[in-house]
């Protein structure tokens, strides 16, 4: 079925000036754009984002991760895209994603591995409406 997910091409990425290559990545693999945006969050947005890990170890860390610069959050609509963005971006720990995937060629460590996928159907609505206004989402008509 055609879905919708929620990417963010992390700090580090950004940093690395490899937004055109990742974008390009979720393109060739028929993923389409369908709303984008470069957005520096605060701790709040960040702290909201990922309020389901707040009792995790990493928590604090991750939150000064992701407001240490900006980011590029998108929408990407396809079939099958939110298991097709995971397959694309590769492990969570870029030391076992498997070669080819982003995480691989652009990520060094599990911290700052240089892109964030809902994890599943569920997620992705949720995230999609954090960060965008139905308004904001702009479907192919061509
Ligand atoms: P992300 O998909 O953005 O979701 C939460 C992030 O926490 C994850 O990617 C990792 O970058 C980071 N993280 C750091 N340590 C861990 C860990 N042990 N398990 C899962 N995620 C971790």
């Amino acid at each position: 079925a055609v879905e919708r997910t929620l990417s963010i091409i992390k700090p580090d990425a950004v940093a690395k000036s490899v937004i055109g290559k990742i974008l390009a990545r979720f393109e060739q693999a028929g993923l389409n754009v369908v709303a984008t945006k470069m957005l520096h969050l605060s701790e709040e947005l960040a702290g909201g984002f990922y309020a389901e890990h707040k009792e995790r170890p990493f928590y604090n860390d991750l939150v000064a991760f992701m407001t240490s610069g900006p980011v590029v959050v998108s929408v990407l609509e396809g079939e099958n895209a939110v298991a097709l963005n995971r397959e694309l971006m590769g492990a969570t720990n870029p030391k076992e994603a498997a070669e080819g995937t982003i995480r691989a060629d652009f990520a060094e460590t599990i911290d700052e591995n240089a892109v964030h996928g809902s994890d599943s159907a569920a997620s992705a609505e949720r995230e999609v409406a954090y960060f965008f206004e139905d308004s904001e989402i702009c479907p192919r008509t061509r």
